[in-house]
């Protein structure tokens, strides 16, 4: 217990929103006749045995199954005392009325959970982060991993957004907004990401907590290389800041490469790889939109896109073209999504990364690198080996590792919480 993973959990329905907080849970322990185990006051929940074991090696959340009494007339964002299968406390945690996870934990004492406990907690994450320089764009608070679970910051420049795995935790937020803009003077706005609801086809716009933010988004640095990034507006702000290590550590390798960028998005690797004398860059995404915006990322970094490629189709569909035109790559980046859906179909990485890296062998040159990334939480790191190895083996590709990636500073991983640790990425030669 501890070393893999625990069942994921964290639903994201609505739920009923706020409820008290601040408050000290506690009450006394009286015992019901002829049973062996203390009765409740009216903030404590009791956990079961297996609960129990988990929370007291750090985990921070209780499922909704493992709750053992205590869960009548509870409100979201109740903060409760937890109590293990041995009558002992186990720390306080929020109730919640969404998903899986009844409690998210965030003290292991019986103390309060308020406005004091969030400042410290957010200045701690703020003073564990050695960030680069020249990189604005980063992770503030890493939720479960800065003793804040269930609650995500980043900051883009100016603008900050505040994400939340559950309604239940609204209660902390003017609390939240509070310190971040005490530790954040040059802050001009802080958003509150709408949650995702799988009804909604299209993401809906979050909520400004505080201040202005600009109307066609912010500019962020990477490195000292610039991207216009939109926090708020929807889920995709247009940078995922958990590969900024890998493309950093790419940075020596690629003067004179012939570079091919698939699942592009907005192109982060392939302004870094043109900004580091790549060759060539072949940028491939699905979506046009995201295309338009890599373009303007090269221009923001004084690269002419007219010097690149940018193809907008199905990766797959893609490389069997490049491998019919015998093109070929001294670097090829495969950073696919979890799922997706796309004109060849579904897209899942579980069941289509062996045929992506086999396609992936086939237009890569002698000697060439493979850069193969997975952000999905489901496929441990064993299956993502494996099914590299498939590809390799499919395409008749011995592959060597060169370089194992791992998130960068501002996404670190307690090891209490194995969950966390969710990228795996690997650079191959072949
Ligand atoms: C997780 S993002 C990639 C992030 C990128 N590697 C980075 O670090 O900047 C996934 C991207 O894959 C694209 N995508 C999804 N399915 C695709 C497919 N079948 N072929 C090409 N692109 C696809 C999406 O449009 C999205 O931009």
């Amino acid at each position: 217990m501890g070393s893999g993973y625990r069942e994921r959990g964290g639903g994201r329905r609505s739920g009923r929103g706020g409820g008290p907080r601040g408050r000290r849970p506690g009450g006394s322990h009286r015992r019901r006749s002829g049973r062996p185990r203390p009765d409740l006051s009216p903030t404590q929940v009791r956990v079961n045995d297996y609960s129990t074991g988990w929370l007291s090696r750090g985990f921070p959340w209780v499922y909704r199954d493992e709750v053992d009494g205590g869960a009548e007339h509870r409100q979201a964002g109740d903060v409760v005392e937890i109590v293990g299968a041995d009558g002992r406390s186990r720390g306080t945690g929020i109730w919640a009325e969404d998903g899986r996870v009844a409690v998210r934990r965030f003290r292991a004492d019986p103390g309060p959970v308020d406005d004091a406990l969030v400042a410290a907690r957010v200045a701690a994450a703020r003073a564990r982060r050695p960030l680069p320089p020249d990189t604005t764009a980063w992770r503030w608070v890493h939720g479960e991993n800065d003793d804040l679970p269930g609650i995500r910051v980043d900051a883009w420049g100016t603008e900050l957004s505040v994400a939340l795995d559950s309604p239940s935790l609204e209660c902390l937020l003017p609390g939240l907004r509070d310190a971040l803009r005490r530790l954040h003077a040059d802050a001009t706005a802080i958003w509150l990401v709408a949650r995702p609801d799988p009804r909604d086809a299209e993401d809906r716009p979050g909520r400004i907590l505080w201040g202005e933010p600009a109307e066609d988004g912010v500019e962020v640095t990477e490195h000292g290389l610039r991207f216009r990034v939109r926090p708020g507006r929807s889920h995709d702000v247009g940078l995922y800041c958990d590969m900024r290590d890998l493309r950093a550590w790419l940075r020596p390798y690629l003067a004179g490469r012939r570079v091919l960028n698939l699942f592009a998005h907005t192109g982060a690797f392939s302004v870094h790889a043109a900004a580091h004398g790549a060759g060539e860059v072949v940028t491939v995404d699905l979506s046009s939109r995201y295309l338009a915006r890599a373009r303007d990322n090269f221009r923001l970094n004084g690269l002419d896109p007219e010097s690149h490629r940018f193809v907008a189709a199905d990766s797959l569909a893609a490389l069997d073209r490049l491998r019919r035109k015998g093109e070929r790559f001294d670097l090829v980046i495969a950073d696919p999504p979890s799922f997706s859906h796309g004109p060849r179909g579904e897209w899942s990485v579980t069941a289509d990364l062996g045929k992506l890296v086999a396609a992936c062998c086939r237009v890569l040159a002698p000697g060439g690198w493979l850069l193969v990334a997975s952000n999905h939480g489901g496929l441990s790191p064993r299956d993502f080996g494996r099914l590299v190895q498939q590809g390799a083996l499919k395409a008749g590709r011995p592959l060597r590792l060169l370089h194992e990636g791992s998130t960068p500073v501002d996404f670190p991983a307690a090891l209490s919480f194995p969950e966390s640790r969710y990228l795996k990425c690997w650079v191959l030669e072949g």
